[in-house]
């Protein structure tokens, strides 16, 4: 798909540099984008500007965190020939672009954004009254629109931020969407469609921009849409046009929410570092043992002979991930009927949690010998990345006026 077709497939995500992680990281968000990077034009990247806005603290540990993430990403089977991997802060056009998009954008608009009030709640012990975190939104919209991205695969709590993103590409839009050329650019492309089939497509968008009508919408697109002698840039003039717009010079990204249910952790907890309930990507087998042999289970079974209830055991959802329905139909009549123990109805999770682990660590071998090839890649990436930064802030800095050389 990424290869054979005009669509626009490209599709942004970022990390922020945690550390190493953990098997939540790989269910929830990793598969996904492994997934994902066959069939769309794939960037991922380390959102080591992110983690400065409320890390700052700890500058120390950033490097090697964003080193033993990337190893991660490589680990779980994120591929560099297929997905663009880079680094926040090696292109310095994101700055550029959070800054010009601050002009633009009301102060009210971050304060809304439901993760402002609630992470200064609950990281009470760290003072988030900066500017930084609260344009923390704004630095994610600038790395979704320095991309023009069409899709950004997130979990629940980001959702917010990818609609500020399309409010604030729309805005932009409506400020300097309208370039010098826009008339005789937008002519031309009438031009480029019949006489018949232009004044239909001039009736539709008459229809919907003052009559409010979807479907004349919908009709006017798909007319534009069939229009083989156009190119994409023509099309995209035409429904901006439609839409009453000048022009989309950034275009609106949608979310893809993750469906991934959240992993649980050791104590039946979400699986979280600050719960210390993880299970890492790359532990040691042995240590993986011993976590899901210390876990606990239904309080009801004292004894082997007391019957227990999976329903109340948090060993219970790491099977329903990891067993086949075999093994969990066997869990759930052999814990009712007390025919086994916890320890037994243990080991054919830590079985497969091993089978899994040993890919991840296989992978990440030689690029754990070989620390340069991982360094690399991300130059590579970078290198990548930039050429279409590069190009998005061209049509930037044109539109808001500061291209004079
Ligand atoms: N804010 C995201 C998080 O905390 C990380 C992130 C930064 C991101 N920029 C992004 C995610 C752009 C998607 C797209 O998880
Ligand atoms: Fe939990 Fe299995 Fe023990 Fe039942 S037998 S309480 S499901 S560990």
């Amino acid at each position: 798909m990424k290869f054979n077709t005009t669509e626009n497939t490209r599709t942004l995500s970022g990390m922020r540099p945690t550390g190493k992680l953990h098997l939540g990281h790989y269910h929830g968000v990793l598969k996904n984008w492994v997934n994902m990077q066959k069939d769309f034009d794939c960037f991922f990247f380390v959102a080591d500007w992110h983690a400065l806005t409320t890390s700052y603290e700890n500058p120390e540990t950033m490097r090697e965190h964003v080193w033993d993430m990337v190893i991660d990403w490589l680990a779980a089977g994120v591929d560099p020939e297929q997905a663009t991997l880079f680094i926040q802060s090696s292109l310095l056009q994101h700055a550029e672009l959070h800054l010009l998009l601050s002009m633009i954008t009301p102060l009210g608009w971050l304060e809304r954004v439901p993760s402002f009030k609630e992470q200064q709640q609950k990281l009470k012990d760290k003072d988030l009254s900066t500017y930084g975190f609260l344009g923390y939104p704004l630095l994610q919209s600038a790395d979704i629109l320095m991309y023009r991205a069409a899709f950004v695969p997130v979990g629940e709590d980001q959702v917010p931020h990818v609609e500020l993103t399309r409010e604030i590409a729309r805005r932009f839009n409506s400020f300097f969407g309208k370039s010098p050329d826009y008339d005789r650019e937008l002519d031309q492309a009438i031009s480029l469609i019949g006489k018949q089939e232009s004044d239909q497509f001039l009736r539709y968008r008459k229809k919907y921009n003052e009559q409010g009508n979807r479907s004349a919408y919908q009709k006017a697109e798909v007319l534009i849409n069939n229009q083989e002698q156009l190119n994409h840039e023509h099309k995209q003039l035409l429904i901006g046009y439609l839409e009453g717009r000048a022009k989309a010079l950034l275009p609106e990204p949608k979310a893809l929410l993750t469906e991934a249910a959240k992993t649980p952790g050791l104590d039946g907890q979400k699986m979280s570092k600050s719960y210390d309930n993880i299970i890492a990507m790359r532990d040691e087998p042995k240590r993986i043992e011993k976590s899901v042999r210390e876990m606990p289970t239904d309080p009801a079974r004292v004894r082997l002979t007391d019957p227990g209830d999976p329903d109340k055991c948090p060993v219970w959802p790491l099977h329903q991930i990891y067993s086949d329905s075999d093994t969990c139909e066997w869990v759930q009549s052999g814990c009712r009927a007390a025919s086994f123990g916890c320890v037994q109805c243990k080991q054919p999770l830590i079985q497969k949690i091993l089978e899994e682990q040993e890919v991840i660590s296989d992978r990440a071998k030689p690029y754990i010998q070989h620390p340069d090839s991982v360094v690399e890649i991300i130059h590579e990436g970078n290198k990548k990345a930039s050429l279409v930064a590069d190009q998005t802030m061209d049509i930037v800095r044109s539109a808001v006026g500061t291209n004079y050389l």
